[in-house]
């Protein structure tokens, strides 16, 4: 795993330099999309790079790590339209081309599975930006979740509502109890892993995620088995790293 402490907006370019890289070398690579705060910077510089410098993401696919379940499909919150709003809409990607777990299915499971065989079709990830939850939580794996886990439901932890109730004008009441997220064993198929955080509220997350032992606890840990996993983190995330 590397670690390169810098400021958000290196961090965004750094990110950014990467995605360019692949989509130069490769037009119809995989991405792997987060959604909250943390990639907010690495969307911004992608769009100044697709307007300013012609980067493409036409032939494109992108694939989200997680999704809300029972959000109606026009809430704001959804992921399917932020990741829309914040990114897929303002460099002409496809909607067809960026896939999300399905939150709406009538029956998740099977929605599940259609995604992980949508993922393998796709010949998988070639690179999964994330962030890090507060509690360690990669996409939406909450502490105890297994670290082979596969796409699936889940219950948010208390404190993940509560840290995401500002995207829902601070009501925690309106976050779902639910979300379906690909597990840490398809996050951990993707060809590259990275990793963005900022702020001294993740300092620990981060502790554990670089220096923990290896452990369903810190679900994020997970990352130390990968082989191509680069961790951007700013000072104060940084803050707690020996
Ligand atoms: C969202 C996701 C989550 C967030 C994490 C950090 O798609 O997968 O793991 O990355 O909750 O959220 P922010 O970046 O808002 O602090």
């Amino acid at each position: 795993m590397e670690v390169i402490i810098a400021p958000v907006d290196q961090q965004a370019r750094l990110a950014a330099d990467a995605i360019e890289a692949l989509l130069r070398r490769d037009d119809d690579s995989t991405l792997g999309l987060a959604t909250g705060s943390s990639p907010l910077a690495v969307y911004g510089e992608l769009i100044h790079r697709h307007e300013q410098h012609g980067l493409s993401f036409a032939r494109a696919r992108g694939f989200m790590l997680d999704e809300y379940v029972g959000l109606p499909a026009d809430h704001p919150q959804r992921y399917h339209n932020v990741i829309a709003e914040e990114l897929a809409d303002r460099v002409h990607w496809d909607a067809e081309r960026v896939h999300g777990p399905d939150g709406l299915a009538a029956d998740i499971p099977a929605a599940c599975a259609d995604y992980e065989r949508a993922l393998a079709r796709a010949g998988g990830v070639d690179l999964q930006l994330l962030g890090i939850g507060t509690d360690g939580h990669i996409g939406f794996n909450e502490p105890g979740s297994s670290l082979s886990s596969r796409t699936r439901i889940k219950s948010l932890a208390p404190q993940t509502r509560a840290d995401n109730a500002r995207f829902f004008g601070g009501d925690v009441d309106k976050v779902p109890v639910h979300c379906v997220t690909q597990g840490l064993g398809t996050i951990s198929e993707a060809r590259h892993l990275v990793l963005l955080a900022s702020g001294r509220h993740k300092a620990e997350a981060v502790h554990q995620l670089v220096e923990g032992p290896i452990s369903a606890l810190w679900p994020a840990t997970v990352m130390q088995l990968h082989p191509h996993a680069t961790v951007l983190v700013d000072e104060a995330a940084a803050s707690r790293l020996q």
